[in-house]
Parts: structure tokens; C-alpha cells; sequence
């Protein structure tokens, strides 16, 4: 499917990029909404950890899912939106992980905190290879690193299975839901493998093949 002059042109284009942050801070809006009307049930501060690490988890899917999409569509809007969904994965991460010590653990002795149930140093491993993401996602950074850029990129996968892992770990019900993304992340790596082989999934490590350019997403 190719894009048509009106999808190409700078309005529609500025018009999906502001829609598409008002989609990505739509679950802060509804969290803040719920939290001023007192409507987060017995345990707001487990409603609220919760529902942050969920918004974290499919934005991320959704940043990854940019890639294919801008391939099978031919449109480039997609993947113009890739690196505010994945700030935004990230923004959300952050309140996940400062919610999770405010209101469920307390600050005290953090390492143990983070380094002693699995699940954790799981979400852990996900919440830290966000950050050097996230640090070089600039435009600066992409050509400061060259092709580095792509290949430190690829561990985004990393950091969408370890999250997943995270969220099938401490579940305590409702295995359909994580069926579901755990389904789309399968997918997304899939599609990876059949245009970059292996190497196009593992981090760190250089491209087979020039022409399918090494993409994240
Ligand atoms: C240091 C890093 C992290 C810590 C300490 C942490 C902590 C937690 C805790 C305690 C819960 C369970 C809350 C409950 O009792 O119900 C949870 C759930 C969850 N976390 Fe994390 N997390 C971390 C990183 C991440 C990251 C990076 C993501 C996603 C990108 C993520 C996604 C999720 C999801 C999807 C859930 C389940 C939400 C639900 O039940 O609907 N977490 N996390």
C-alpha cells in the first residue's frame, strides 16, 4: 500500500504526531483523573504501579510495532512517531518504578529491593536498558554513533521480552491478557528475524545484510 498526497503532506503528518501523543499520555490524563476522584480502589498505590507498568509495556510494543508498520504501509509517519512512543514507554517506566518505591516498598536498603525477588531484577533489567535508549535517542546522538545508533538500539527487544517476563512473573491471574502481548511480542521478533536474520534481533553485534538496513522496530 502506497501513501496518497493528502496522508504525505506536513499537516496530516503534524496532525498523526499530536494525535499520537494525546494517545500516548491518554493513561497518565485517566490515572490522574482516577487519583483526584479517589476512584483508585483500596490500594491506590498498587492500582497505580500497576496501571503505569501496563501503559510502560505497550507503548513500548507500540514503538517497536512502528518499523513494520511504515514497511507494510509505505507511509514514513510511522516511523516519525517511533522515538516519542518510546520516550514515552520510558517516562512511564520511570513513574512505574518511583510509584513502586513510594507507595509499595518504601526507599530503604534498594539493592535488596531490587535484587532479590525475580520478577523484580527482571523489570529491572527491561527499566535499565531503557536508559542509554533513551539517553541517545537524539538526533545528535543517532549520528554521533553512526551505525552503533542501530545496533545499540536492537536492545529494545531486550527490553520488551524482560519486561514481558516481568509481567508474567508476578501475575496473579488473567493469563489471556499476557497471552496477548506476549503473542505481539513473538510476532514483532519474528518479522525481525525474517528480514535481518539473527543478527537483526541480537544487540551490539553488526547487520548480515545492508539492503534490509538495520532497523529497530
Ligand atoms: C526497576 C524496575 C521495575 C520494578 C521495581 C517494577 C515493579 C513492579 C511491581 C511491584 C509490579 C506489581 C504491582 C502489583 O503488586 O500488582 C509490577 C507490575 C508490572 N510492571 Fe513493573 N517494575 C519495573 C519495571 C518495569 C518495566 C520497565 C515495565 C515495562 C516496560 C514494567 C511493566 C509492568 C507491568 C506490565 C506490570 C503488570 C501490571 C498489571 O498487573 O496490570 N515494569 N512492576
Amino acid at each position: 500500500m502506497r501513501s496518497t498526497g493528502l496522508v504525505r503532506s506536513r499537516r496530516f503528518l503534524l496532525g498523526f504526531r499530536l494525535s499520537a501523543a494525546l494517545v500516548a499520555l491518554l493513561p497518565l490524563a485517566w490515572l490522574v483523573w482516577r487519583m483526584a476522584a479517589g476512584l483508585l480502589g483500596p490500594d491506590p498505590g498498587q492500582e497505580l504501579t500497576q496501571a503505569l507498568g501496563l501503559a510502560a509495556l505497550q507503548l513500548l510494543i507500540a514503538t517497536l510495532c512502528m518499523t513494520p508498520m511504515q514497511r507494510w504501509t509505505g507511509w514514513v509517519g510511522w516511523v516519525r512517531i517511533r522515538r516519542m512512543l518510546g520516550l514515552c514507554a520510558f517516562f512511564y517506566a520511570c513513574l512505574h518504578v518511583l510509584s513502586f518505591l513510594q507507595f509499595m516498598v518504601g526507599w530503604q536498603d534498594l539493592w535488596a529491593t531490587f535484587t532479590t525477588r525475580p520478577y523484580i531484577i527482571a523489570g529491572s533489567v527491561a527499566f535499565l536498558v531503557l536508559i542509554p535508549l533513551s539517553l541517545t535517542s537524539t538526533r545528535g546522538m543517532m549520528r554521533r554513533l553512526g551505525p552503533n545508533w542501530k545496533r545499540l538500539h536492537r536492545l529494545a527487544y531486550l527490553s520488551v521480552v524482560a519486561a514481558w517476563v516481568h509481567f508474567v512473573w508476578q501475575a496473579r491471574s488473567d493469563i489471556g491478557e499476557m497471552l496477548v502481548y506476549g503473542l505481539l511480542i513473538a510476532v514483532l521478533l519474528w518479522f525481525r528475524w525474517r528480514w535481518n536474520g539473527w543478527r537483526g534481533l541480537l544487540p551490539l553485534t553488526a547487520s548480515n545484510s545492508r539492503a534490509n538496513s538495520d532497523r529497530v522496530g
